[in-house]
């Protein structure tokens, strides 16, 4: 006799920016007994790692002549893997709800009635701000953090007034192509030329590099760093403090 399959469970769970031991236990226990992965590409290899040999690893991230899969063909997918009776882990970078399209994902398995967990992961401007020791609040510079998405596409019409400034921090993502427009947008909303601010590129990744300038000159700065993705970019008075701690850190390993 046939039994129809028991429905799995979509598990979307956060990566973090790139260092495995930045993934939560429950993120690295739902790996370690894994039947099917679904992957971005900013996922670590040493994270794939940790799950079984047996499970059935699926990149969406480079398929074929490096496309991203559309990300209706993604739903699908993992809405047709748990019908068919599989727990699939979701594997993304960063957080999961921080511009991951985890909202779209989940929305699509409770559409088809396929029960969704959610494992939050610690998101790049976390991440990043941990190991290039920029703290983004801070009592003397930042109460208010803002996390915006700088790509090209719509852009122009998004309205970023008074996100950046004196208190204030801003952490944008997806902003290394776009840097220019940036800084010309920031400023046009009276932020000033000399704001400081870090781009910190393969943050918490054995290649992690962090440069730093001020507003005007940060298309500038992307360029002759031959920055390149994934980075972000940290905006604001805390944007210095990093440096200070650096200093300090080169004085106390001299001592
Ligand atoms: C599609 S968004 C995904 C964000 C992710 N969900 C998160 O919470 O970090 C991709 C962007 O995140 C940032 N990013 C992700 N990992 C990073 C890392 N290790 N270092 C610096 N930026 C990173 C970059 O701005 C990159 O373009």
């Amino acid at each position: 006799m046939n039994h129809a399959p028991s429905i799995g469970t979509v598990y979307l769970v956060g990566a973090g920016p790139g260092d495995p031991d930045l993934l939560t236990l429950r993120a690295a226990r739902l790996l370690m007994h894994a039947q099917v992965v679904v992957h971005d590409g900013l996922v670590e290899p040493a994270v794939l790692a940790m799950a079984p040999r047996t499970a059935r690893f699926v990149s969406v991230a480079k398929q074929r002549a490096r496309h991203t899969m559309p990300q209706d063909e993604i739903n699908a997918l993992l809405v047709r893997e748990a019908l068919a009776g599989h727990d699939v882990i979701r594997l993304k970078g960063g957080d999961p709800f921080i511009f991951g399209r985890g909202g779209e994902e989940a929305e699509a398995c409770h559409a088809a009635g396929v029960p969704v967990q959610v494992v939050p992961g610690v998101s790049a401007a976390l991440g990043a701000a941990a190991a290039a020791q920029i703290p983004l609040t801070h009592r003397e510079n930042a109460s208010i953090v803002s996390f915006v998405a700088g790509q090209c596409k719509g852009l122009a019409d998004q309205d970023w007034a008074g996100l950046a400034g004196v208190g204030r921090t801003l952490v944008i993502y997806m902003g290394v192509a776009t840097a220019g427009m940036i800084a010309e947008k920031l400023m046009a909303d009276g932020l000033a030329p000399d704001m400081p601010l870090a781009v910190i590129e393969n943050a918490s990744r054995p290649s992690m590099r962090v440069v730093r300038g001020a507003l005007a000159g940060l298309a500038e700065l992307v360029a002759r760093e031959a920055v390149k993705s994934p980075a972000l970019i940290v905006i604001g008075e805390v944007a210095a403090r990093g440096d200070i701690m650096e200093l300090q850190r080169m004085v106390e390993t001299a001592r």
